[in-house]
């Protein structure tokens, strides 16, 4: 068993960028991937912010600082992944393009020990069948924010092999992630129990049953969560959210985990939560806005 000392990362979005950043501070070097530059560059710079938040608090010195930001490079060549030991995607859920670069990964890097997936609900089975070696193709879910949440889920797809697996959890080991496996079922563990919760908190306000606010106040005040469903499904990003709802009706055709209405609204009219600036709340005053 050989340990991964260089992870590839397809994807700067705020996952692939909380997986480099995560893997950085482990002491890996960690090659980040995508065809363009300005989300690279987006990338990089919150490497930074959040590392002089480290040393600001006294959690980084500025030798380890310097040194996380050195250990991340950057590329718009996806040869530049020949380096790595493994690697994470973290791009859209769309099964076609995923598949598609999974097949682009499987030829360039013969050698690396696992092909892995963060998608939150596409059936790994489906991109694995993309490449000629699917015992190297498993899914590691991370969650967000990836350097707070300790959670990796190690998802186990029909042709997966026991070695992949085994370095996986090894590599997720030594980035102090705490890992739980699954078989290779829409939504995983964690997702299959939040998301219904996260739908029925959209329904209720949908309804006019009570106000966003009340909602949110009413988990995180009577159930010690630290945000409010309304605010995690802002958080998360509400075409995220679409995304893994319709994934998941689909695999298990039950209403609950369907996307209201109202969910998908929002994300036509392209109010995708935080990052977009609003969702079922506006950033610019933090009050209500769907
Ligand atoms: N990167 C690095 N560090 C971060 C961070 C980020 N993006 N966001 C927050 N942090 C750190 C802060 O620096 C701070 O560290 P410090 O105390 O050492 O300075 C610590 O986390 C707490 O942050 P804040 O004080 O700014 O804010 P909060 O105390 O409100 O915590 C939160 C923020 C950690 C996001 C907390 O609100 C939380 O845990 N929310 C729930 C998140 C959750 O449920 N995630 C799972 C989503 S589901 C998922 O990802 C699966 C997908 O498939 C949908």
């Amino acid at each position: 068993m050989a340990d991964v000392d260089v992870l590839g990362i397809v994807g700067a979005g705020f996952m692939g960028s909380g997986i480099a950043e995560s893997a950085a501070l482990a002491g890996k070097h960690v090659v980040v991937h995508e065809p363009e530059q300005a989300p690279l560059d987006r990338s990089r710079a919150g490497l930074e912010r959040s590392v002089a938040k480290a040393v600001a608090r006294g959690r980084l010195d500025e030798a380890g600082a310097a040194g996380v930001l050195d250990r991340v490079v950057y590329t718009t060549d996806i040869g530049g992944l020949r380096a790595a030991d493994a690697v994470v995607e973290a791009i859209m859920e769309d099964p076609k393009v995923k598949g598609k670069l999974f097949q682009e990964l499987d030829r360039l890097l013969p050698d690396a020990r696992f092909l892995a997936s963060n998608t939150s609900s596409i059936p790994i089975a489906e991109i694995a069948a993309w490449t000629q070696r699917p015992e190297r193709v498993l899914g590691l879910h991370f969650f967000s924010p990836v350097p707070v949440m300790s959670l990796v889920e190690v998802v186990d797809a029909v042709d997966t092999g026991q070695e992949a697996l085994d370095d996986a959890c090894d590599f997720a080991a030594s980035i102090g992630k705490h890992t739980i496996r699954t078989k290779d079922r829409s939504g995983f563990i964690v997702n299959m129990l939040l998301v219904p919760y996260l739908m029925s908190a959209i329904r209720m306000y949908e309804d006019g049953f009570a106000t966003a606010e009340d909602i949110d106040e009413g988990m995180k005040r009577g159930c010690g969560h630290p945000m409010g469903p309304l605010t995690l499904c802002d958080f998360i990003g509400l075409d995220v959210m679409y995304a893994i709802g319709e994934s998941l009706f689909e695999e298990f055709k039950r209403a609950d985990f369907a996307p209201p209405p109202l969910l998908k609204r929002l994300v036509v009219s392209g109010h995708f939560g935080r990052k977009s600036g609003r969702g079922f709340y506006d950033y610019s005053g933090s009050r209500a806005a769907a």
